[in-house]
């Protein structure tokens, strides 16, 4: 459901860029007529995909572990383009139409951003008193800081639709390769996580399995 909605979200941001650039452009090289006529066009579509829009983010909003203050500042820009954008091109008002556009594009860059960026976090690792400190005890140590926001510290948690760990059936290479460079909602740790760490919470994944 969650990476559906990412999905969904995606395509409707781009097709809603997509069409202010366009519009915004008509109106700054006083296309008046075509302007009406797309205008008129993509009333219907616009709607629905305002709707979409709202509802697919404000999902994601509600069912992430962590929110970025980058993403805070992308949901003010969005809002604040939304007026803007009603009066810019209610009155022809070039000024604010292309304040809106301008808006929503560094919206979209910071959301950009927001979704590569891991904070570097405290990793305590606890050993049993009297056992040695293995790979997986390290790593385990890694997952708390960093992973079970979303995977949960038995693996199954599925928060922002992540995939349940106790049942997956990756190689630790493909384990491996999913930590460095993310997946959907999960951001890449290359620049994160040293290679040991790394490969201690490879060790830490595997041992969640039954
Ligand atoms: C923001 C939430 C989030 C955080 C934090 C997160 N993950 Fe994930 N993880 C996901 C999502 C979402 C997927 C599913 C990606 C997909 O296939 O669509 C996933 C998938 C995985 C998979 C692949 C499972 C499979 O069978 O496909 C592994 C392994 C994994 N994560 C390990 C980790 C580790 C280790 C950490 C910490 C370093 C971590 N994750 C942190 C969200 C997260």
């Amino acid at each position: 459901m969650y990476t559906g909605f990412l999905h969904t979200h995606k395509l409707v941001v781009l097709l809603f860029l997509l069409l202010y650039v366009v519009k915004t452009a008509l109106l700054l090289l006083n296309q008046k007529e075509s302007l009406a006529k797309i205008t008129k066009f993509t009333k219907v579509p616009e709607m629905i995909l305002s709707t979409l829009f709202l509802v697919t983010g404000g999902y994601m909003l509600f069912n992430k572990p962590e929110i970025h203050y980058f993403t805070w500042i992308k949901v003010v820009a969005v809002f604040a383009s939304i007026p803007l954008a009603v009066v810019g091109f209610k009155n022809s008002n070039k000024v604010l139409a292309a304040l809106s556009l301008v808006l929503l594009i560094t919206a979209y860059g910071l959301a950009e951003m927001a979704k590569r960026r891991v904070e570097k976090k405290e990793v305590i690792v606890e050993a049993p008193a009297g056992s040695t400190i293995d790979a997986v005890t390290q790593g385990k140590a890694v997952f708390k800081a960093y992973c079970v926001a979303c995977h949960g510290e038995d693996g199954k948690l599925m928060m922002a639709g992540a995939k349940d760990l106790s049942v997956s059936q990756l190689s630790d290479a493909d384990v491996k390769n999913i930590i460095l460079n993310g997946k959907n909602s999960m951001a890449p740790y290359k620049n994160v996580l040293a290679e040991s760490e790394i490969n201690n919470v490879v060790e830490y994944v595997r041992s969640l399995r039954k």
